[in-house]
Formats: structure tokens, C-alpha cells, sequence
């Protein structure tokens, strides 16, 4: 395959049950917790993610995939619709944090995902995902107030568009 040596190699793999502690393990890194602001209620409940990836999978309307970053477990990325429109959502282990790893996850994505639109939402101070997702050809088109679980508090959050 032929690649830029600055480029991680990222592939897009099925989700199987052995990813399931890698990426609960991701979802708890409290820094990554306090950067997305929007999560689960509470980050360290393994049970409560168990029951929520189980719903997530037996949903055909969602599409979950693993990031791998040369054989190794990255994060994951998926579209749901559980509020109405189809939203992107994503998340990258810190150790693989300003590599490009979630721009190329996102590229592929897009790839095989062509739903259009889609939307996505990040809080309004979560600069790393919002570059993510301009980079991507996603457009800003609205400012909301939402309660976020690791802020616990209300915070100014963005909604963004990518047309088709
Ligand atoms: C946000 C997140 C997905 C970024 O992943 P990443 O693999 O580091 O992103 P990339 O390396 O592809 O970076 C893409 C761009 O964002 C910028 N960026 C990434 N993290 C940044 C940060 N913390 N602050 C400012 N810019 C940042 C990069 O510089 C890059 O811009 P450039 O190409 O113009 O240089 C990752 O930090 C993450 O998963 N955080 C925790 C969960 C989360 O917030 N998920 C999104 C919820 S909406």
C-alpha cells in the first residue's frame, strides 16, 4: 500500500466482542471524558456500557466500527439516528492523538457510510473534533445548549452538516 510515512496506516474493521474492554477502557480515560463533555453518565460503569453496546449492535440502523492503527485497537467510529437525523460520532484512544488517526477513520467512514446528509455535534471547545470534522467537508449550521454528563453542567455545542 502506498502511503505517506507521516500517514498512520488505519483500517475499519466489524466490531467483535474482544474490542469491547479496549474500547470501554478508551471511553473512561478521564481526559478524553472531559474533552468530549458528552457521555455516558458515568464513564466507569462497565455494566451500563455492556448494556449500551448490546443495544447499539442488535440496531441494523447503526453502523460501528473499529479504528485499527497497524494491528492495533485505535477507537471506534459510527452513524446513529437515535435522536432523528443520522449522526456521525467517533473517538480515538490518547495515545493515538494528533496522528491523523481520526481523519482518515472519518475519510473511510465516508466512504462506506454514503448517507447524506449526515450531522455531528462536539462540543463548542472541543477544537480537535471540530477541525476533524471541517476537514472533512462538514459545515457548521448551528449553536445549542446541551447538559453534558462530564461537565455536569449545560455547554454551548455545535451542530454540524456534511451535504452530499
Ligand atoms: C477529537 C479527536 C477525535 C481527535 O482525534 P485525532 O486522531 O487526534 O485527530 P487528527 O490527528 O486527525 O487531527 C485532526 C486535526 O485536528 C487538530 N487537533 C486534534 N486534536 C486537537 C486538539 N486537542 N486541539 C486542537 N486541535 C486539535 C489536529 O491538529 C488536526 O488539524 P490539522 O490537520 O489542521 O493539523 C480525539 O482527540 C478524541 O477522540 N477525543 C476524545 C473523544 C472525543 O472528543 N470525540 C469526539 C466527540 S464529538
Amino acid at each position: 500500500m502506498h502511503r505517506h510515512s507521516n500517514q498512520p496506516a488505519v483500517t475499519l474493521r466489524e466490531l467483535v466482542d474482544d474490542d469491547l474492554p479496549i474500547l470501554f477502557a478508551h471511553q473512561r480515560d478521564p481526559v478524553a471524558v472531559q474533552m468530549a463533555a458528552f457521555t455516558a453518565k458515568d464513564p466507569d460503569d462497565w455494566p451500563a456500557y455492556l448494556a449500551h453496546m448490546a443495544k447499539v449492535r442488535a440496531d441494523p440502523t447503526i453502523t460501528n466500527r473499529v479504528i485499527v492503527v497497524e494491528g492495533v485497537v485505535a477507537g471506534s467510529i459510527a452513524v446513529h439516528s437515535w435522536f432523528g437525523d443520522p449522526e456521525i460520532t467517533y473517538w480515538i484512544d490518547r495515545s493515538f492523538w494528533g496522528s491523523g488517526v481520526a481523519t482518515a477513520a472519518l475519510r473511510l467512514f465516508l466512504a462506506e457510510v454514503t448517507t447524506r446528509p449526515l450531522y455531528a455535534r462536539a462540543a463548542a471547545d472541543n477544537t480537535g473534533s471540530i477541525r476533524v470534522l471541517e476537514k472533512a467537508g462538514f459545515v457548521k449550521i448551528g449553536d445549542e445548549r446541551g447538559f453534558a454528563n462530564a461537565r455536569g453542567a449545560e455547554i454551548d455545542e455545535v451542530v454540524y452538516k456534511l451535504n452530499g
